[in-house]
C-alpha cells in the first residue's frame, strides 16, 4: 500500500478555514451551559437497561456486535464532589446490535463498575479519595494505585479469554464479564507485575499480540508488556525513559514501539489550590520520540519541537522511516485545567489541537514534524486490525463554528480518507462522543464499513447512537437509535463484532 498523503497543507488548511465554519449552524437560544453536564454531574443511576429500541433509518444487516464504552460517571456521594472530567467512577456501557437488517434488535445496558474504590466509598457513604485533578480533604493514605483505580478510560477486549478489561492510566486492568458487565477483580498478568500500572491505550497488533506500557510519574521508567493473542504474558521490560511523566498513548509498528514523551515534568505533590501544580511545562525541552526495537528493547531517541499530546492515531514503517500520525496539544496543561465539570469552557484559554505527522529516520537519526493545518480535532481512531500498518482512513471528532463556546467537547464527527475530509455536525445542543470505525469485514478495503458513535442532546437529556456509511459521512447517519435516557459523557469505546 502506498503511504498516505495527508500532509497537503492547502487541502487541510482549507478544511479548517472554510469547511468547519460552513458546517456550523446558528446556535440555539442560550442554554445554561450546566445542562450539558446534567447526566453526570448530578444523581446517577448505578444500572441502566433498555431495549429493544426503535431504529430510525435502515440498520445495516451486517452490523452486529456490541459497542462497549466507558467513562467517568459518578462524581458525587455523601456531599463530596469531584470537579474534573477525568475524575469519576467508571461506568461501562454496552450497546448491543443483534437480529438482522430487516429486524435489528438494539439494546443498551449500563453499569457502574464495582471497583474496590467504589465499594469502599459506598460503604463509607461518601467519596473518600483525592483524584487526578480533584483534591478531597482527609483523603486516606493509599495502599497502592488500585485503591483509587476508577477503571474509567478505555476498554480492551481479550477474545481468547472471553474477558473485557476496563482500563485506567495509573493502575491495573479491571476484568469484567462482557455479558453481565459485572467486575471480576483486577487482572494480574504475572506475580511480578501484580498491581503495576497497565495504561489505557494498549495496541493490538494484526496477529492478536497486545502491547502496552505502564509508568509512574517521576520514575523515568516505562514498563513494557507483550501479551500473546492467547492472553498469556509473554515478556516485560523496563525502559529508561526520562520525561515519561505523563504518557497517555503510544504506537506500534511491525518492528518498533513508538513513544512520544512530552516536556510536561512531574515535580512532586500538588500544591494547595491547584491540583495540577505538580506538573510543570518545560518550554526549553523537546518532544522526545523513543523508537524501541521489539526484538531486544534497545532504544533510539529523537528530538522534536516541544508539544503536548493525548492521542496517537497510528504509526508504520515506510521505506526505512517510521511514520507517526497524532493529535498535538500544544498547551496540554492549559487543556487539562479546562476540563472541569463545574465551570464553563473558557474559549480565551483554549489552544486548538493540531493533526500532525512525524517522520523518524533510524538510519540518519533525523526526525521531522509537520503540522497539517487541520486543527481542533481529537479522539483519532483507525481500522482495528491495522495498528502498525499503513492507514489511510482516520475517524476524529471536531468542533463546528456553531458550537456553544461555553460547552466543552465536540459536535462534529470527521473522517479523513487520504487527504479527503468528510464530516457531519450534529447541531445545536449536541455533544458528540468518540466515534469508531467498524470495517465492513475482514477482507473489505480499508475505509469501507461504518462509523458509529454516540452523542448527547442536552435539551432533551437523551443519548443517541448514530451509524454512518464510512464512505459517506457527509450524508449524515443511515440509522439512529435514541435511548430513553442520557448517558454520562464517556471517553473511549471498542466494538466487538458478533
Ligand atoms: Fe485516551
Amino acid at each position: 500500500m502506498s503511504p498516505p498523503r495527508l500532509h497537503r497543507r492547502t487541502v487541510l488548511s482549507a478544511l479548517s478555514a472554510s469547511l468547519l465554519p460552513a458546517l456550523g449552524r446558528a446556535a440555539d437560544a442560550p442554554q445554561a451551559w450546566q445542562s450539558s453536564y446534567a447526566p453526570y454531574n448530578g444523581p446517577l443511576k448505578a444500572a441502566l437497561a433498555s431495549g429493544p429500541l426503535p431504529v430510525q433509518g435502515r440498520w445495516p444487516a451486517a452490523l452486529r456486535g456490541t459497542l462497549y464504552r466507558v467513562g467517568p460517571a459518578r462524581r458525587e456521594l455523601g456531599g463530596a464532589r469531584m470537579n474534573h472530567w477525568f475524575d469519576g467512577d467508571g461506568m461501562l456501557q454496552a450497546l448491543r446490535f443483534a437480529g438482522d437488517g430487516t429486524a435489528p434488535r438494539i439494546s443498551h445496558q449500563g453499569l457502574l463498575l464495582a471497583t474496590p474504590k467504589l465499594q469502599a466509598e459506598e460503604a463509607a457513604g461518601r467519596l473518600l479519595y483525592t483524584g487526578f485533578a480533584t483534591t478531597l480533604a482527609g483523603s486516606p493514605p493509599l495502599a497502592g494505585p488500585d485503591t483509587v483505580n476508577p477503571a474509567n478510560i478505555n476498554l480492551l477486549p481479550l477474545p481468547a479469554t472471553g474477558e473485557l478489561l476496563a482500563l485506567w492510566e495509573a493502575g491495573s486492568a479491571l476484568s469484567v464479564d462482557p455479558a453481565t458487565l459485572q467486575a471480576r477483580g483486577f487482572k494480574a498478568w504475572s506475580a511480578a507485575t501484580q498491581g503495576a500500572p497497565f495504561s489505557a491505550h494498549p495496541r493490538t497488533a494484526p496477529d492478536g499480540t497486545v502491547w502496552n506500557f505502564g509508568y509512574v510519574p517521576g520514575s523515568g521508567k516505562l514498563l513494557v508488556y507483550e501479551i500473546a493473542a492467547s492472553g498469556q504474558l509473554r515478556r516485560t521490560h523496563v525502559l529508561d525513559a526520562p520525561q515519561a511523566d505523563m504518557v497517555h498513548d503510544f504506537a506500534i509498528t511491525p518492528r518498533h514501539l513508538v513513544f512520544l514523551l512530552m516536556p510536561l515534568k512531574f515535580s512532586g505533590q500538588p500544591g494547595v489550590g491547584d491540583p495540577l501544580s505538580h506538573y510543570r511545562w518545560d518550554a526549553n525541552a523537546p518532544l522526545a520520540a523513543l523508537l524501541v526495537d521489539k526484538a531486544d528493547f534497545s532504544v533510539q531517541r529523537f528530538e522534536l519541537p516541544g508539544t503536548g499530546l493525548f492521542h496517537i492515531a497510528n504509526a508504520w514503517e515506510d521505506g526505512g522511516t517510521v511514520q507517526v500520525r497524532f493529535v498535538a496539544q500544544p498547551a496540554i496543561l492549559q487543556a487539562l485545567r479546562q476540563l472541569r465539570v463545574d465551570r464553563p469552557r473558557d474559549p480565551a484559554s483554549t489552544t486548538p489541537t493540531q493533526w500532525t505527522h512525524i517522520t523518524l529516520n533510524p538510519a540518519t537519526g533525523q526526525a521531522r514534524m509537520e503540522t497539517t493545518g487541520l486543527h481542533g480535532v481529537e479522539f483519532p481512531r483507525i481500522h482495528p486490525a491495522r495498528h502498525g500498518l499503513p492507514t489511510q482512513f482516520t475517524t476524529l471528532l471536531a468542533r463546528s463554528a456553531g458550537m456553544d463556546a461555553r460547552v466543552h467537547g465536540f459536535d462534529t464527527v470527521l473522517t479523513l480518507q487520504g487527504d479527503k475530509p468528510q464530516s457531519h455536525t450534529y447541531g445545536p445542543g449536541w455533544i458528540a462522543e468518540e466515534h469508531v470505525y467498524v470495517p465492513a469485514g475482514p477482507g473489505a478495503p480499508e475505509g469501507r464499513g461504518w462509523v458509529i458513535g454516540t452523542a448527547y442532546h442536552w435539551p432533551t437529556e437523551r443519548t443517541t447512537l448514530s451509524v454512518f456509511d464510512a464512505q459517506a459521512v457527509n450524508a449524515g447517519p443511515v440509522a439512529r437509535v435514541t435511548l430513553p435516557y442520557g448517558l454520562p459523557l464517556g471517553l473511549h469505546g471498542q466494538f466487538v463484532p458478533a
